[in-house]
């Protein structure tokens, strides 16, 4: 006895690693229907040791599926979450277009799982940007602890967070670069990413900000805490998988670093490797296809009265997107959906 699960943006990056986690985790699928555009139909998808064919979302009946995993951008997400909602069918989305909603639960189940509850007004919870999910994991407990006042953030983001066009562009890029005759101009990123770095994501906000920027300040006062002060830079780095963040955290209380990487490795979803000495830290080709938040080079900031500097790695297609909604299934079915 278990659930009808849709996964619509099954031919993408994060919906084939859904289809994994589910699989992986022994989510208790019932019945499971894979589905993407009309270009997709009958492309084959992985669910384990299953083949699974594409069916394209338009015109899908969601009557009488449980849980719907979104990942089709927030266009597509505008068009097709009211349906499968309406009728019935609870959606967890990847995009953004309904996190900042009050009507919508944004969750971190290490976070405030307990959120999951307020699903019902719309029938929709939200799944937060990559890089905040990451972030938020490790920055709990220490809140819980010393109480964060301001958290100033620089972030290291793989080309996989665009989808499946952005690491083909870094792929075929980098090749390029050692064939002049094989010129390959930036087409979804704004400049040149292999063997680069760009300091821009998503489209520019009127401070001067990004909205991924924006994203990450907005996202964690919704799901941590609105007393929360963040400021963020947002990069691009020729990366395939895995975020990184450069995270520096100024508490009300003073936090010791010992204290700090004792609570961090007692905290769920975390996972310390902090030796001070040549490779003692992870980097994210280490972290790629795993669960964890990894923490590392915890440290105190001593140019500020309780400050505390942290490395913060994560595999942005699991804990960034697909392992969080699957995370988010999970506690809504055992909170409040019936089996069978
Ligand atoms: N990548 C990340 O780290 C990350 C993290 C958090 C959230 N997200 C969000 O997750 C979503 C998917 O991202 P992704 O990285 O998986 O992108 P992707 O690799 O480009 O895949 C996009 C998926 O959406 C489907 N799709 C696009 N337009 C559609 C339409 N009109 N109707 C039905 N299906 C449509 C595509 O189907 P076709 O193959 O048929 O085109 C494909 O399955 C986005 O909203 C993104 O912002 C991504």
């Amino acid at each position: 006895m278990g659930y009808k699960v849709v996964v619509a943006g099954a031919t993408g990056n994060v919906g084939r690693e859904m289809l994994n986690i589910l699989a992986e985790r022994e989510f208790p699928v019932d019945e499971i229907a894979v589905l993407a555009s009309r270009r997709s139909l009958g492309t084959e998808v992985s669910f384990g040791d299953k083949t699974l064919k594409t069916r394209d979302i338009e015109g899908f009946d969601f009557t009488g599926w449980d849980i719907a995993l979104f990942a089709i951008g927030s266009e597509a997400t505008r068009k097709y979450a009211p349906i499968a909602a309406g009728q019935g069918c609870v959606v967890i989305d990847n995009s953004s277009l309904y996190r900042y909603d009050p009507d919508v639960p944004l969750v971190v189940p290490e976070v405030n799982a307990e959120a999951v509850e307020g699903y019902a007004k719309k029938n929709i919870i939200a799944n937060p940007n990559c890089s905040t999910a990451q972030m938020v994991v490790a920055l709990k407990p220490l809140h819980d602890r010393a109480r964060i006042r301001r958290v100033v953030v620089a972030t290291y983001q793989s080309v996989s967070g665009a989808g499946k066009e952005g690491m083909d562009e870094l792929w075929d890029q980098t090749k390029s670069i050692y064939n002049p005759t094989d010129n390959r101009p930036p087409k979804k990123f704004t400049k040149q990413i292999a063997f680069n770095v760009i300091p821009h994501i998503d489209v520019f906000m009127e401070d001067g900000s990004t909205k991924e920027e924006w994203k990450m300040v907005a996202e964690t006062k919704k799901i941590l805490d609105p007393a929360i002060k963040v400021t963020a830079t947002c990069v691009r780095v020729p990366v395939f998988v895995g975020h990184s963040e450069a995270v520096n955290v100024e508490f009300e209380e003073f936090l010791d670093e010992d204290e700090a990487r004792d609570i961090l490795r007692e905290a769920p979803g975390v996972m310390v490797v902090d030796k001070r000495e040549d490779g003692g830290y992870v980097t994210p080709v280490e972290c790629v296809g795993d669960y964890a938040t990894f923490v590392s080079r915890i440290r105190q900031d001593s140019t500020i009265e309780n400050g505390l500097n942290l490395w913060v790695v994560s595999d942005n297609l699991r804990k960034g997107a697909a392992l969080n909604a699957v995370q988010i299934a999970e506690v809504l079915g055992n909170r409040c959906l019936k089996k069978g």
